[in-house]
């Protein structure tokens, strides 16, 4: 989604903005727009660019548009398409007040109207505009910011985390946050603001998390913070080491392609931290009376989108199959919805790559309100779901900048591979030497999962990605385990290289998707080392042969009715089945990356995406 940066201090401001805007651009690249104080005569000065940081930075270069307090911004669309009339920062009608914006103002459309009738005029399509155009309206009537920023609140509806630089009130920037985050770094004589402290990281360590519902001005030495009555709040501030590596690609052409290969190392890593954590794990994940709130445990609700759901998906068979406990998935975005209905003795896990899903966070809040105990997996410390939950469990997958996820992904299956048999060994369901050979098996795994990479490397570069980017649909197969797998894949193909695809349960396909099979619409098939769900696969797999479809499949060493019924066949070395979706993981994001590669796709920030989805 939109990221905010901001800076107030003793140095000159163009330039760290420009780096931390060009940190978080994963979360939009739309458009990027930058506004600062002339540093004699504290007029606003600004300028906007469509699309990414670096046209930004390029609009920028022969100007003298620098200052000490700037804020700046990186969009992802909601209301207006992407063009530089829509680009933050936008202004009041004297231009007078910019502001830059993350978050969706619901009830914007209603405010435009009445201000239009009393005069304003308004620059863009978006939602932001009107704010600034309504603190012009309650500046004047209230003649006193705070009074001012007390009664806006009041007025506008939705998730907000906006930032301000008035030129009446040069000595400060004004930060309100509802919902989406905001945090600020408190400097020596200079204080950084950013969505992410990723924004800022090496800078300053000195965090402090905006809380929700209030409002800052920041200055070079001072930051009054405010609760939306105008009530001053504490400063609380944390020391949060980020490790911010700016060593980039590494001689890899996209960041996806890298973070696919750093995959077998997040594995081992998390291995390491397993055994670190081993005596602390239930302290961590929040259980007052440990192992005993373990044993009594009697259902896990999984919650997440996207790949986390996927994830979330291959966990409930970890926890149901290791550790034996009932376990329920849903989709962040639907689960408030629902008629919830809350079980004894349960717990929710939030599986979220980034910790600051929009969804995730609501489904998480109001778990939170029915008293479940929540954990995050996530693999940002410094979160908003890692602190709003009870309990938290990193993923250490180190920063993932590909909007696509890869590492993060296999890494929440290993945690919870190695969870689930955490909480079998409490409930003495498997004894200490299962547990031990579960984190070995995770290790054979993360060497399976490069070396299949590496085994079909040449094949797919060379012959496969070129033949299979040329067909307009693709359908992807699974059953039981290797179903999520098989969305996953379909999730990863049309995401990065827009090619339509579909995934089913492969025991739905006569129910429907058969109509859909013939040459022209590659079937990818998903096999499993379960030995009866292998032999329904292939009564699957006849059956798409029969219509004259085009099969591919990723089979295991042996299962040679399904490879000889294949076009072409990836044939992966046996492994355990619950370790099945984590071994395949890698050929599949390779294989995707090659085929949007070939399409000359923008792999890394693909199209109308973001990576940070803070946004409902
Ligand atoms: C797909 C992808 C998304 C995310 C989803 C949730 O490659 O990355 O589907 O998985 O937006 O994001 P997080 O995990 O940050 O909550």
């Amino acid at each position: 989604m939109c990221s905010v940066v901001g800076y107030i201090g003793k140095n000159y401001c163009r330039s760290i903005i420009m780096e931390g805007l060009t940190r978080l651009e994963y979360r939009g690249y739309d458009s990027a727009g930058f506004v600062c104080l002339h540093p004699q005569d504290q007029r606003l000065i600004y300028t906007k660019a469509q699309g990414g940081v670096k046209n930004l930075i390029n609009n920028l270069e022969n100007t003298t548009i620098d200052g000490f307090a700037g804020i700046g911004h990186t969009r992802w669309s909601t209301h207006g398409i992407a063009s530089t009339e829509n680009a933050h920062p936008h202004f009041d009608c004297n231009k007078n007040i910019s502001i830059v914006h993350n978050g969706i103002i619901e009830n914007y459309l209603e405010i435009k109207t009445k201000l239009e009738k009393s005069g304003h005029v308004f620059y863009s399509q978006t939602d932001t505009e009107v704010v600034a155009h309504l603190l012009e309206e309650l500046l004047i009537s209230t003649k006193d910011l705070n009074k001012a920023i007390v009664e806006l609140v009041k007025h506008i509806k939705g998730a907000y985390a906006l930032a301000f630089l008035i030129q009446d009130y040069p000595d400060a920037i004004l930060l309100i946050r509802k919902s989406s985050p905001l945090c600020i770094g408190y400097g020596d004589n200079e204080v950084f603001i950013a969505s992410d402290a990723l924004g800022f990281a090496g800078k300053t360590n000195q965090v402090l998390f905006v809380p929700d519902k209030s409002f800052a001005l920041v200055k070079q030495n001072k930051i009054e913070l405010y609760d939306f009555e105008g009530k001053s709040l504490p400063l609380e501030f944390q020391i949060v080491d980020i490790n911010w590596s700016a060593d980039g690609k590494q001689g890899y052409e996209h960041y996806m392609l890298k973070e696919i290969y750093e995959q077998k190392k997040v594995i081992q890593g998390l291995v390491h931290k397993f055994k670190e954590i081993e005596n602390s794990l239930w302290n961590q994940l929040g259980f007052a009376n440990g192992i005993d709130d373990i044993r009594n445990l009697d259902h896990i609700y999984l919650i997440g989108c996207g790949s986390s759901w996927h994830a979330a998906n291959i966990a409930k068979i970890f926890f149901e199959n290791i550790a034996n406990i009932e376990t329920s998935i849903h989709l962040s975005s639907e689960l408030r919805h629902s008629n919830f209905f809350a079980k004894k003795s349960s717990i929710a896990i939030a599986l979220s790559q980034s910790g600051e899903t929009a969804d995730t966070l609501e489904s998480l809040r109001f778990l939170n309100e029915k008293n479940i105990h929540t954990i995050a997996l996530t693999n940002v410390k410094s979160s908003t779901i890692t602190r709003e939950s009870k309990g938290y469990f990193l993923t250490h997958a180190g920063p993932e900048i590909a909007v696509a996820s890869t590492k993060v992904f296999s890494a929440q299956l290993a945690s919870l591979y190695w969870i689930s048999h955490k909480i079998a060994f409490e409930k003495s369901i498997i004894n200490k030497e299962i547990l031990d050979i579960s984190k070995d098996n995770l290790l054979i795994t993360a060497e399976l999962l490069e070396g299949i990479i590496e085994d079909y490397k040449q094949d797919i570069i060379e012959k496969l990605a070129p033949y299979y980017s040329k067909f307009k649909y693709h359908l992807f197969l699974g059953k039981f385990i290797s179903y999520p797998i098989a969305m996953e894949a379909a999730l990863k193909l049309k995401e990065i290289s827009y090619i339509f695809t579909e995934a089913c349960p492969a025991g739905e396909l006569k129910h429907g998707l058969l109509a859909l099979i013939d040459q022209d619409t590659p079937v990818f098939m998903f096999s499993s080392m379960d030995n009866n769900i292998y032999k329904k696969l292939v009564i699957n797999a006849q059956e798409i042969k029969a219509r004259s479809g085009h099969l591919v499949t990723f089979a295991f060493e042996g299962q040679k009715e399904l490879i000889e019924l294949s076009d072409y066949s990836f044939v992966i070395p046996q492994v355990k089945t619950l370790l099945e979706p984590l071994a395949l993981t890698g050929i599949m994001q390779f294989f995707a990356y090659q085929i949007a590669k070939n399409l000359n796709r923008p792999i890394d920030k693909p199209r109308n995406l973001a990576k940070s989805v803070t946004v409902e």
